[in-house]
């Protein structure tokens, strides 16, 4: 079996490579060869071997996973790192207070001694990454269960990753599946933990256009912030220390400062999250028609709530408007997709591929995957409705998340029967919670998604703790009138006076209540019927990938085949390009500086632009940074296929130097995470020009200049 994996990984790759659609894909970068003469071809200049190599300094070592989900890269030999505004948002955030807002006035640290270090923050350098599936499935036989076959591939997986970090100096290791568990493969990472920060433009540039602009095209945000990491004298990770100093990357990013065109080469090298591009069209058609309407309807009713008293006072503006933007991001990207996938037709599509597919499988291996990845979907819907429902409703019960949180600080089962209690932890809780918490926000969000609930989800699906309560309290709105009056939680005073004396009245005290018995009950009668149904789905999809890659081969069907996002390292390759959003519409690739003039509006809140850059702009006082129009470019857009966890990353040109930085998508591309239409699937970028302008010009860093190299 492992070699006809092989067999069919490579003879599909390669008719790939023949007929893959414009653009479309995330490749691996350690297998970038299979891509480099499409790349070339494209326009790229360089080899394999300059984007990834173990035995070389490559591109790939001036690329970092930023947090936990962005990207980040190298742009100077003294550990200069950049990347998105809204990745070092929570960074910027915390180093502000009313005195040093550096989120509204921007933040630049004028020395080396200036630059803030933030705890908690790491970078990770792929070190390497390899194909281990044949270590991982070592003792896999065919007559193993999937939960036998779980056990062994983490058993197997575990002994790999603690063989590959014995050494420590802070290495670490995942192992990855591919292909739905087709392919294995080994990431191996070095971390570093002493990351500081160095700049942020005022979020009036940063996040120019607020959630207004978000997810879409023309855009003229100035996404990015600036981090410089450092490490022990070795150059190896260390905690921080005012010892460390400037980590030496074994490559930084030159920067080209020539400018951008349409049709120009571009390639981006990040840490895209996770994508379905081969899911069978009833995991669509449940997106499209039941989970995204419905999740959305559920966050509208929020936003709607959050606006109306974050435009009443400018106190809860600033307390809800990380939550918000939080809330109102993923809001908008589904409604893009929804939208996205009507017009593409997906579920119609894959369900002739699904077809053509089942009678082409009759009798061979691949028989009876399309109906049984259909039963099981079928099997699924319920429990995955309940699962959305809980979701964006129970658990976005703020005082209810927070009451649940300070209840598991209760400890008992001491022999001595003793109950203990982390007053240091709830205080530290619960200082942060109010701060940011407003209680009719909370209570009239409450009655609203609760009322959604009671509505929609089928009694079969609801606790009956909850059916009980809602008949005994005779509506939503009494309920809500019960838990925002009688809580301990809505008094600060009252819940940060707490002690182990108190378990009983925490445990009985209705947000706690509340919170614990849906995730009692979401515990035993949903989630391990949705883990089942999920493992089978593994299994069925790892036969149906294969078949899928088997079937375009033998049958000269064209498609690309690449793993899904994952968190891992890819390249994705395209070029500048506009697009037609609409019938009679074409938008060009590029902004300048003149767009966010045109949006510039002292009275809203996202548009109101530093008073700075209206001097500037009156004045014309754009330095080196204009270009052939005589204006400053601002963002661009390219085909280049992207999702979650791009963001920060570089966009690279055809010689391998930094043009830009990737941020967001178009809305009405935001569809390719399930399928790409390359007339319309576009990233969108910050040119670097701008980042340069506006360290120069509002910020007063240009100092930062002579670190970097510009390749002119
Ligand atoms: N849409 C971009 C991304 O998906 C930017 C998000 C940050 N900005 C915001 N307004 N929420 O993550
Ligand atoms: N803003 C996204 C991020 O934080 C990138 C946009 C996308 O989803 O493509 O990764």
């Amino acid at each position: 079996m492992k070699k006809s994996i092989k067999f069919i990984l490579t003879g599909v790759l390669a008719l790939a490579g023949m007929t893959a659609r414009a653009d479309e894909g995330m490749w691996l970068p350690s297998l970038i060869s299979q891509r480099i003469v499409d790349m070339q071809e494209k326009g790229f200049k360089l080899s394999a071997e300059d984007i990834y190599s173990i035995n070389q300094a490559s591109l790939k070592d001036a690329v970092v996973l930023f947090g936990r989900g962005c990207t980040g890269e190298l742009i100077s030999p003294e550990g200069l790192l950049l990347t998105n505004h809204h990745c070092g948002y929570s960074q910027i955030q915390q180093h502000s207070s009313v005195e040093h807002d550096y989120l509204k006035d921007g933040f630049w640290a004028m020395s080396r001694e200036e630059e803030l270090p933030n705890k908690g923050l790491t970078v990770s350098f792929l070190e390497r990454m390899d194909d281990v599936t044949e270590y991982v499935l070592k003792g896999y036989t065919p007559d193993m269960t999937e939960e036998q076959r779980v056990e062994l591939v983490k058993k197997n997986s575990q002994a790999l990753i603690e063989e590959a970090t014995k050494e420590g100096n802070g290495l670490r290791a995942t192992v990855e599946a591919l292909y739905y568990g087709n392919q294995y493969f080994l990431f191996l990472y070095r971390e570093y933990a002493d990351v500081r920060l160095v700049g942020a433009p005022p979020s009036s540039i940063g996040k120019f256009g607020g959630d207004t602009d978000n997810w879409m095209w023309p855009r003229h945000t100035g996404d990015f912030s600036m981090f410089r990491i450092y490490a022990d004298k070795d150059n190896n990770p260390a905690p921080y220390s005012k010892d460390n100093v400037p980590y030496k990357p074994k490559k930084y990013f030159h920067i080209s400062t020539k400018g951008v065109q349409e049709g120009d080469f571009t390639f981006i090298y990040g840490f895209p999250g996770s994508t379905k591009e081969y899911i069978h069209s009833e995991g669509v058609r449940y997106i499209e028609e039941i989970g995204d309407p419905h999740k959305i309807n559920l966050r509208t009713l929020r936003l709607d709530i959050m606006n109306k008293y974050q435009s009443q006072s400018q106190k809860v503006r600033i307390q809800y408007s990380s939550k918000n933007a939080n809330v109102s991001n993923a809001w908008k990207k589904w409604q893009g997709e929804v939208k996205g996938i009507k017009k593409m037709k997906t579920v119609q599509t894959k369900q002739e591929f699904e077809k053509a597919f089942d009678r082409w499988a009759k009798g061979g291996e691949f028989d009876g995957v399309i109906g049984k990845l259909a039963a099981l979907y079928a099997e699924l819907e319920p429990y995955q409705f309940a699962t959305d429902y809980y979701a964006e409703t129970v658990r976005t019960v703020e005082v209810a998340n927070v009451a649940m949180s300070v209840a598991r600080l209760f400890l008992s089962g001491h022999e001595d029967g003793l109950v203990t209690f982390d007053q240091e932890k709830a205080k530290e809780l619960l200082d942060a919670f109010y701060k940011d918490w407003y209680l009719p926000i909370d209570k009239e969000s409450f009655v609203a998604v609760m009322n959604e609930y009671e509505k929609n989800v089928p009694a079969d699906f609801k606790p009956s703790y909850y059916k009980e309560k809602l008949a005994s309290y005779g509506s939503i709105e009494a309920w809500a009138e019960d838990m925002f009056t009688n809580s301990i939680f809505i008094d600060q005073a009252k819940a940060e006076a707490l002690t182990a004396a108190d378990k009983d009245a925490v445990m009985n005290d209705p947000a706690v209540e509340f919170f614990n018995e849906f995730l009692k009950w979401y515990a035993t009668d949903i989630q391990p019927v949705t883990t089942r149904i999920n493992r089978e789905l593994d299994l069925a999809y790892r036969d149906y990938m294969r078949g899928q890659m088997v079937y375009c081969r033998t049958q000269r069907v064209p498609k690309a085949f690449y793993p899904d996002a994952n968190l891992t390292l890819r390249v994705a390759y395209g070029h500048i390009k506009g697009y037609s959003p609409a019938d009679g519409t074409y938008y060009l690739p590029s902004s300048t500086i003149k767009g966010i003039m045109e949006k510039d509006n002292p009275e809203i809140f996202d548009y109101n632009i530093p008073q700075r850059l209206r001097d500037i702009y009156a004045a014309k006082d754009y330095g080196r940074w204009a270009d052939a129009t005589g204006e400053v470019p601002v963002c661009f857009i390219a085909t280049n296929h992207t999702t979650g966890g791009n963001s920060g990353s570089p966009v690279i040109n055809a010689d391998g130097d930094l043009i830009g930085l990737n941020f967001d998508r178009v809305w009405e591309g935001t569809m390719s995470d399930i399928v790409f239409d390359p007339e319309i699937c576009r990233n969108i970028a910050l040119d670097v020009r701008y980042v340069l302008f506006t360290i120069e010009k509002i910020g007063g860093a240009s100092y930062l200049f002579d670190e970097m190299t510009f390749a002119e």
